[in-house]
């Protein structure tokens, strides 16, 4: 059994007070939940108070984006090593956002992704197609080769300590959400892309999340699916009584 995780990419919102209210308000709301993996998502400003005001739960906090270097002269970026130090212990890498505005490709997603492995973050990498790819056919290409190329060079005692994120990129923040089948039709490929790169257990262990419009009120179909393990989430992640209805799989 995949032990379900569910993150809230907060993206480029909340001051260190607005982290502060989310925060408190969510870890009443979630104190008594189980068996779920919760992950939290904060811009880099937050990271030390959200940290602070989660220190006595099981929540994790994650930064949304680094570079791989551990130092140097890279104005304006911050390091795995940093991340580690003001207590990190998850990292998005290669959302669809930064893929398409801040010019990150499969290429700098390898790269993050072995450094996090390196230094001991848990990577939750994300894939997804445009609505142009989509209705061209070319879901799975698309998918396949981001898989690939982001992947590339690990070992399968690696992949299993990957997290990835399925999210369609017309799915997200529009409102629109997969069906429940069509995410698992894609989780479910990558998996047999998985256990032809890797091996069958390492298919089979890698949780994968669903993102794209999750709601409370859709969670829980999109949880029934065989191949979907969670979710990464944005606008609903913002508010706490929402994501704690997502964080227990309820409308
Ligand atoms: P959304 O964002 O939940 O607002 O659609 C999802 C994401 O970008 O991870």
């Amino acid at each position: 059994m995949r032990r379900p995780i569910m993150a809230a990419n907060w993206k480029m919102n909340c001051t260190v007070s607005q982290a502060r209210e989310l925060v408190s308000a969510l870890k009443g709301l979630v104190s008594e939940v189980s068996g779920v993996d919760i992950v939290l998502a904060p811009p880099f400003t937050s990271l030390p108070e959200v940290a602070k005001l989660i220190a006595d739960t099981d929540i994790s906090l994650a930064a949304q984006n680094m570079h791989w270097e551990e130092s140097g002269a890279y104005t304006g970026e911050i390091s795995p090593v940093m991340l580690k130090d003001i207590g990190c212990t998850y990292i998005i890498i290669g959302h669809s956002e930064r893929r398409a505005y801040f010019g990150e490709t499969d290429d700098t997603v390898n790269k993050k992704l072995k450094a996090a492995l390196h230094y001991g973050l848990n990577p939750i990498v994300c894939v997804g197609e445009s609505l142009a790819q989509r209705e061209a056919g070319e879901t799975t290409q698309v998918v396949g080769a981001q898989l690939q190329a982001g992947l590339a060079g690990l070992t399968a005692d690696e992949v299993n300590r990957v997290v990835l994120a399925y999210e369609p990129v017309w799915a997200i923040g529009t409102g629109k959400t997969a069906t429940p089948e069509q995410a698992n039709e894609v989780h479910g490929f990558m998996r047999q892309q998985l256990s032809a790169a890797f091996n069958e257990a390492t298919a089979q262990a890698v949780r994968i999340q669903y993102g794209g419009s999750v709601k409370p009120d859709n969670v829980a179909e999109l949880m029934a699916q065989s191949h979907i393990d969670g979710a990464l989430v944005g606008g609903a992640g913002l508010k706490a009584d929402s994501f704690a209805g997502i964080v227990k799989f309820e409308g």
